[in-house]
């Protein structure tokens, strides 16, 4: 199967990722478009999302999962960040070095199983690696069983685990994954990329 991946630029993107995580039942809280755009308005960042055929539709096509990150550095000014910054930097290496946080993405239930997830982490790393980065980082919890599922088999490591004082499934959990042209030779997703009109 080959996958088609949008990517998209930081206003449109925004909105389509408002967009789609309406329909994740798992998010409680979701972002708001200006939220994203606030978050990645001044620094490097991918916006990707891969698109699929309508059951019964002629020919429709839509996004049916996303996954965006940015550029991570080690002088971060907003709070969540330098929160973020600060869990990690024992265990990952800023100094002259580049490191993308993959921040948020998903794939619509219905479309789940085959291989949205992968193509668009593909994708990004190929990305990241052609754009000088060094390393990826991801963070997600305990309770996100299906996340951490994914991300075992894409084959990203646990470098930190950082327990919630009274709700274990809370505990928060980083993982990361080196990325050289080793791993983009194991890539087996087929992609084809576009830039959103
Ligand atoms: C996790 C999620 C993104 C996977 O998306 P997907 O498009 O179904 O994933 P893919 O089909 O690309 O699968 C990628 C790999 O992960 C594996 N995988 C997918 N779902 C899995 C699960 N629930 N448990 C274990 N492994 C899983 C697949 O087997 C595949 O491995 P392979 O390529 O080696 O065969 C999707 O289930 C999702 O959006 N979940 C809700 C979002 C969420 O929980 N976010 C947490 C916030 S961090």
């Amino acid at each position: 199967m080959e996958h088609t991946i949008v990517q998209y630029t930081l206003e449109a993107g925004a909105l389509e990722i408002e967009y789609i995580e309406e329909h994740f039942r798992e998010f409680r809280e979701k972002k708001t478009a200006v939220e994203i755009a606030e978050r990645l308005r001044d620094r490097e960042h991918l916006i990707l999302l891969s698109m699929a055929p309508v059951l019964g539709e002629d020919g429709e096509v839509i996004p049916v999962a996303y996954k965006i990150g940015h550029e991570l550095r080690s002088t971060e000014t907003d709070i969540q960040l330098i929160d973020l910054v600060g869990q990690i930097r024992d265990v990952v290496a800023f100094d002259n070095r580049k490191v993308f946080y993959s921040w948020i993405g998903g794939t619509r239930e219905e479309w789940r199983g085959q291989g949205h997830y992968r193509a668009l982490t593909e994708q990004q790393e190929e990305w990241a690696h052609a754009n000088g980065y060094d390393e990826l980082v991801v963070k997600t919890k305990n309770k996100y069983y299906a996340m951490r599922g994914t991300l075992d088999h894409l084959r990203f490591d646990v470098v930190k685990f950082q327990r919630h004082l009274t709700d274990n499934r809370e505990s928060k959990v980083y993982l990361s994954k080196r990325i050289g042209s080793d791993v983009l030779r194991e890539h087996r997703t087929t992609r084809s990329v576009v830039e959103a009109a």
